[in-house]
C-alpha cells in the first residue's frame, strides 16, 4: 500500500477508505459529490490495504493529510489496537468504521448500526417499540444492527444463525446489556423459521447471502402481512429476498439507505457538516 503523489492534491484534505478488497466501493463516489456540493476541498480515496500493511497504513497516514477514513473487511476489528480511543458505539459493537484524526490522534467510531436505524425509520416509519425482530446471522453486521434495535425496547429478538453457538454467545451478552428484551439464539433450520416468523414485525438479514447460496428456502409465506422484510445487502439492490418478499405483498427495505447514513454519519463526523443526504443518494444509486 503507497498512498502516491499522484492521488494528492496539496491544497487539501484526504478522506478514504481502508479494505482488502477495496476496488467494489461505492464510498467514493458518496462522499466525492458530498465535498463537492459543499464546496469542501477534500478528496475521498480507496486504500487497498492488507493485513499486514495495516500498522504501516496508520503510521504513514498521519503525515499524509490524511483525516479520517472508512474502516471495511478486513479491517474493522483488527484497526482497534492502533486507536488513541473508541466511542462507546464501536466500543459495544466491537468493530470500527470511521477512523478521525484529532490532536493527532486516531479515534474510533462505528456508524453502521445507527445507519441502518435511521435509514429504517426514515424510509419505513417503523416504531420498534414491543416489536418482536428476527435477525439471520449474528456476525459483526449482526452486531452493530442488533445494538442499535435493541436500543429501542423491542419486546423480543430471535437471532437465527446456522452456527447456533456464535447466537448463543450474542444473545447472550446482549441480553445483558438490554434487559427489557427477551432474546432468543435459533439455529438457521425451518423448525426455527417455523416458530419465529408467524410473530415476527421485522425481518433483518445480516448475512452476506441476500438469500442466494442458501440451501434452504426461507418460509417468507409465514411472516404476518405487516411484516417489513430489510435486507443489508445492497448489490443487487432488489436481493433474491426482497423479491420474494415483495410477491407476497410484504412490505420491504433495501440495503442501500444503510450505506448512505453511515456514510452521511462518518461525513458529519469528519466535516462538522450536514451531509447534502438527497447528492450523496444520487451519487450511490448512480455508481450502483
Ligand atoms: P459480516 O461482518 O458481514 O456480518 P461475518 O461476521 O463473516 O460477516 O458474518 C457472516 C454471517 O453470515 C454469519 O452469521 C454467517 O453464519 P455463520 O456464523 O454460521 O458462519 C452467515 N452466513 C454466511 N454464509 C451463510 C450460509 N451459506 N448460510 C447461512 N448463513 C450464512
Amino acid at each position: 500500500m503507497k498512498i502516491s503523489n499522484k492521488q494528492k492534491n496539496t491544497d487539501s484534505e484526504i478522506f478514504g477508505i481502508i479494505g482488502d478488497p477495496v476496488s467494489h466501493s461505492l464510498s467514493p463516489a458518496m462522499h466525492n459529490k458530498a465535498f463537492k456540493k459543499l464546496k469542501i476541498s477534500a478528496s475521498y480515496l480507496l486504500f487497498h490495504v492488507k493485513p499486514q500493511q495495516l500498522k504501516t497504513f496508520f503510521k504513514e497516514a498521519k503525515s499524509k493529510q490524511i483525516r479520517g477514513f472508512n474502516v471495511t473487511v478486513p479491517h474493522k476489528e483488527k484497526c482497534i489496537p492502533f486507536l488513541r480511543t473508541l466511542s462507546p458505539e464501536a466500543r459495544h459493537i466491537g468493530a470500527v468504521n470511521t477512523v478521525l484524526l484529532k490532536n493527532g490522534e486516531w479515534h474510533g467510531h462505528n456508524t453502521d448500526g445507527r445507519g441502518y436505524l435511521k435509514s429504517l425509520e426514515t424510509e419505513m416509519r417503523i416504531q420498534l417499540k414491543n416489536k418482536h425482530i428476527v435477525l439471520l446471522g449474528a456476525g459483526g453486521a449482526a452486531r452493530a444492527v442488533l445494538y442499535v434495535v435493541a436500543q429501542k425496547k423491542p419486546r423480543h429478538i430471535s437471532v437465527i444463525n446456522r452456527t447456533l453457538d456464535k447466537a448463543v454467545e450474542l444473545t447472550e451478552e446482549f441480553s445483558k446489556k438490554f434487559p427489557h428484551t427477551h432474546f432468543e439464539a435459533l439455529p438457521f433450520e425451518p423448525e426455527a423459521f417455523a416458530l419465529a416468523f408467524p410473530d415476527a414485525h421485522l425481518l433483518i438479514n445480516t448475512t452476506s447471502l441476500g438469500l442466494k447460496g442458501t440451501r434452504l428456502q426461507l418460509p417468507l409465506s409465514k411472516l404476518p402481512p405487516y411484516t417489513i422484510v430489510s435486507d443489508l445487502v445492497y448489490r443487487p439492490l432488489k436481493t433474491a429476498l426482497l423479491k420474494k418478499a415483495e410477491k407476497l405483498k410484504l412490505k420491504t427495505h433495501t440495503g442501500i439507505g444503510m450505506l448512505l447514513y453511515q456514510g452521511a454519519l462518518a461525513f458529519e463526523l469528519w466535516t462538522h457538516r450536514k451531509a447534502p443526504i438527497p447528492e450523496m443518494k444520487k451519487a450511490l444509486l448512480d455508481a450502483l
